[in-house]
């Protein structure tokens, strides 16, 4: 089965250009102009941007928080039509059990046959009684080259020491494994709550007084000291500050493979949110907390000069009524996260480009392109090119609709750009081919996802001595 997209704009990380895209058994074939059509059939994509299906390396779904726990892979149908193609998702190893068999095992109950879209795996290292560091050099093979680590979250069981993280470092630059941390001052919050709490603040608010930039900020330079000493690369998720921004800038000026990426709603959302009446403050709780202006100037600034790498969505598909609401007395019993894998293109497109504060090119580096290299499967994702998987996306940049809760797939009772004006929206999204989205609306099946092994020596290790 062969078929033709004509007349599209494509658009790469590097390249814009008018011309077709020949896609044959789910891989692209050719990339041209007036390519002779001799396919099955033929896309008309005038006035339309083809562009690669993003990749999303940063989507939660099976996060737990006090019990509570987020939607899963049923709901990936939300990243489709929003024009993510991959989703990397987090596995906490299971306490006593190796990390390997941990995702495995996930795996096979959680993803396959119910995955909508292709799907990759970061282990997070809970467990170190279990051998764990050495088990890192075997994650390359199992195809799970990467490995998150909490320093935020004291006291909950996936959070983890200077010492467990200057282990995982020192193991996995010898296999091409890239470590991530999500960096936070785990003891510093943990005071600055207990004092709201004392003073009697338990609203959703005080969740972003107890975790101020500066907790973000050290914990950023901490985890690049530890990287500098165990001579090995880093990647900060969810970076969300000025100063953790400088950190990683510095650490890249110094020559060190230090890199980072940050959140469309760090980029779009503000503090002020979480000041909402009613409770309503509790849906823009997430860790880190959501910033002031200057904070997210300096993110648009990042992205367009390249000191962030990646936009994720760190999406996390929790209620508002029955889920977020277990915080109502006590703001430190709500359940970090918020969704929004579905909105990661139209509300950075909206905001982004047609702002002109990046381009499209830049966008499909920081939405696909680079976020498919950090995870060792750039080789087959992220970009329009020949021989690349036929995950592609054709964006309609004239349609014009109201982002709401209602007429969403993440499966959860709110949304956090409820009301948002989006401009644009994916007409058509492509899975290895297969059409998986029509007007806007999924039409896929259920499992046509498929689990895709990540390559070790992502991009975090571009340059470094071998
Ligand atoms: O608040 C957040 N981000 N929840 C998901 C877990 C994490 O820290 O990434
Ligand atoms: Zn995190
Ligand atoms: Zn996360």
């Amino acid at each position: 089965m062969s078929f033709l997209i004509k007349n599209g704009t494509i658009v790469t990380s590097v390249d814009e250009f008018k011309g077709d895209v020949l896609i044959k058994d789910g891989k692209i074939l050719a990339i041209g102009e007036k390519l002779c059509n001799n396919a099955d059939e033929v896309i008309d994509a005038k006035g339309m941007y083809v562009m690669p299906g993003g990749v999303d390396q940063h989507v939660h779904f099976s996060f737990e928080f006090n019990g509570e726990k987020v939607r899963g892979f049923e709901t990936s149908n939300a990243a489709a039509v929003g024009g993510t193609t991959t989703v990397i998702e987090f596995v906490n190893q299971i306490e006593g059990k190796g990390l390997i068999d941990s995702i495995d095992d996930y795996r096979k109950e959680n993803a396959d046959g119910i995955a909508m879209v292709d799907y990759s795996f970061h282990g997070v290292i809970t467990d170190p009684s279990t051998g764990v560091f050495d088990e890192i050099e075997k994650l390359p093979e199992a195809g799970y080259p990467t490995v998150k680590l909490f320093m935020a979250y004291k006291g909950m069981f996936f959070h983890a020491d200077d010492d467990t993280i200057a282990k995982s470092m020192e193991k996995a630059k010898d296999f091409g494994v890239t470590i991530m941390v999500h960096a936070e001052n785990a003891d510093l919050i943990d005071l600055l709550q207990k004092n709201c709490i004392e003073k009697g603040n338990i609203e959703p608010y005080y969740h972003a007084v107890s975790r101020p930039p500066i907790v973000e900020v050290e914990a950023t330079e901490r985890a690049i000291s530890i990287a500098k000493l165990m001579d090995a690369p880093l990647y900060v998720v969810h970076v969300s500050t000025k100063g953790a921004v400088d950190a990683i800038k510095r650490a890249r000026a110094e020559g060190l493979p230090i890199y980072g990426e940050t959140c469309t709603h760090y980029l779009t959302l503000n503090k002020e949110n979480l000041a909402k009446p009613d409770f309503e403050g509790a849906k823009y709780v997430c860790s880190p907390a959501l910033r002031e202006q200057d904070d997210i100037d300096y993110l648009w600034t990042s992205i367009k000069n390249n000191w962030l790498n990646a936009i994720s969505s760190d999406h996390c598909g929790f209620d508002w009524e029955k889920q977020k609401h277990m915080g109502k007395n006590d703001f430190r019993n709500i359940p970090n996260g918020a969704p929004g894998m579905e909105n990661r293109l139209g509300v950075l497109w909206t905001t982004g480009v047609e702002t002109g504060r990046i381009s499209r090119k830049q966008l499909v580096d920081l939405f696909a392109t680079t976020p498919a290299k950090i995870n060792g499967i750039g080789h087959r994702k992220g970009h329009i090119g020949v021989g690349y998987d036929a995950d592609i996306i054709i964006y309609n940049p004239n349609h014009k609709s109201k982002i709401s809760a209602k007429n969403s797939l993440q499966g959860v009772d709110y949304n956090s750009y409820e009301g948002f004006e989006q401009i644009g929206r994916p007409e058509k999204v492509f899975l290895r081919g297969n059409l998986i989205v029509e007007e806007g609306k999924y039409i896929g099946e259920k499992g046509q996802g498929k689990f895709i092994p990540g390559k070790p020596y992502g991009l975090c290790y571009d340059g470094v001595k071998r």
